[in-house]
């Protein structure tokens, strides 16, 4: 078994290993026929809300169960790879050998960027650069893609659907000027001959990844490329329901998508895992956290009330990047111990276990990645399923709005100015 055939048994363990801990079946109200309307029980927030119905993925919370199109994720994980698994996304359908080579092509000729892009950021002092959030300059960015297209505003099925592909590309290569730009190197052109999860490496480190990396990045991606109707997938939906245009679009579900509740947090985890610094500190560290209240960053989840299937694979993966690294093994034996902690106490308690942005960054530090890139990468990946979604909800568009329930007052008067 070489190297890369060890890390998809690895996968195939931590499927098995789930197989043992839960069963698969849906759950009744979210699997099914959709008629309108609906009745339901919603809580603040949109919890128990239902927005659409959907053929792309499916999330069983309660048993940590992941699909998109049908199939598994540990098996799309152990077999598949990025460009394929967007193409099932946003077709419905496994490419043959035929539409995946083509399907590649396109995005390797997508890469190369406008150099408007590139100015945009050099303009920027660098220090402003460094020190602006990347998601910020990723979200500017896909805004100047779309000042750039003179398609833009045309917001066809079929025109967005051609952006989509070409985001799926572009962000990648973004990405890479941007994790460039802010280690003060300049960009490195995007090579046409590597996957897109080896180009992405490629482009933020500038040296071509091992086999190894390559495949543990491609895993990465597969992993968070699409996960219901999660605040930016919503958020996309929301904003191409209008006909604001793909890009406007994208660009707003990169917004969401920062934030530390949502996938801001692979990068929070690993602030805090460093605030910890050493094996020996976790239990104190935990305990004051939660006398403390404090929010413990990559744990818990809206859906998932059991462990996330995506943090079954990375946890491993990370591990396995630990070995022969001190460094790298010095960050995993916390969150380690921290996992084990957690989910015997909140995880008896509350039902909070890990999720997908637990282990990511231990995966991404091991591969050479700074941690203000960390979501980035996950952008990198979701754009597949964010377009995949709102292009499925354009077929049948009907612009989102719901209402508020109004509680303040409704007879005030109006008071003069000089009288308040
Ligand atoms: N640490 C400590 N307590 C937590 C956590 C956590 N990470 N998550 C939830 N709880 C507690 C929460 O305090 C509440 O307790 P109580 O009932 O005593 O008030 C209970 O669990 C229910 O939590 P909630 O806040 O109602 O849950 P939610 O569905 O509104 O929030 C969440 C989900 C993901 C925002 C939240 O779990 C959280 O803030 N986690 C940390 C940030 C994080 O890891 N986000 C990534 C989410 S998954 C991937 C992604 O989207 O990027």
């Amino acid at each position: 078994m070489n190297d890369v055939e060890a890390i998809n048994a690895m996968v195939r363990q931590a499927a098995e290993k789930a197989a043992q801990e839960t069963n698969d079946e849906p759950e009744p109200i979210l699997v099914g026929d959709l008629n309108w309307p609906i009745t339901c029980e919603l809580r603040p927030g949109l919890e128990g809300a239902i927005a659409c119905g959907t053929k792309i993925g499916y999330v069983n919370g309660s048993k940590g169960w992941l699909i998109y199109r049908g199939i598994n994720i540990f098996e799309l994980a152990e077999k598949s790879s990025f460009e394929e698994t967007s193409y099932l996304l946003l077709y419905g359908k496994l490419p043959t050998r035929k539409e995946l080579d083509n399907f590649r092509m396109k995005l390797a000729g997508y890469m190369p960027i406008d150099e408007t892009v590139l100015a945009v950021l050099k303009r920027s002092p660098t220090a402003r650069v460094r020190d602006t959030h990347p998601m910020t300059a990723l979200g500017l960015c896909v805004l100047v893609l779309g000042m750039l297209d003179e398609k833009a505003e045309d917001t066809s099925v079929e025109n967005e659907r051609e952006i989509v592909i070409k985001l799926i590309a572009q962000i990648a290569t973004i990405t890479g000027m941007i994790a460039r730009l802010r280690s003060g190197r300049d960009p490195v052109e995007p090579e046409p001959s590597l996957s897109h999860a080896a180009n992405l490496l490629y482009m933020m480190t500038g040296e071509r990844p091992s086999p190894v990396a390559e495949r543990i990045m491609d895993i990465s991606l597969i992993l968070h490329a699409d996960h219901g109707m999660n605040a930016s997938t919503f958020s996309a939906m929301v904003i191409n329901s209008s006909l604001a245009n793909a890009y406007a679009t994208i660009s707003g579900a990169i917004g969401s998508l920062k934030g530390s509740l949502h996938g801001g947090a692979n990068e929070r985890v690993l602030y805090d895992i460093e605030e910890i610094g050493s094996v020996d500190n976790v239990e104190a560290w935990f305990q004051k956290a939660r006398e403390s209240k404090r929010k413990l960053m990559g744990f818990g989840h809206r859906v998932y009330k059991a462990y996330d299937p995506r943090a079954r694979i990375l946890g491993p993966l990370a591990g396995k990047m630990s070995e022969n690294n001190p460094e790298i093994k010095r960050l995993y034996d916390i969150a380690r111990k921290l996992d084990g902690m957690v989910c015997a106490e909140l995880g008896v308690e509350k039902k909070i276990f890990p999720n997908v942005d637990f282990y990511s960054g231990i995966v991404y530090r091991a591969l050479g990645i700074h941690a203000g890139m960390f979501t980035p990468i996950f952008a990198a990946s979701r754009i597949s399923g964010w377009g995949a979604r709102f292009l499925e909800y354009l077929e049948n568009n009907r612009i989102f709005r719901p209402r508020a329930v109004y509680t303040g007052p409704v007879r005030e008067e109006y008071t003069p100015i000089d009288r308040r």
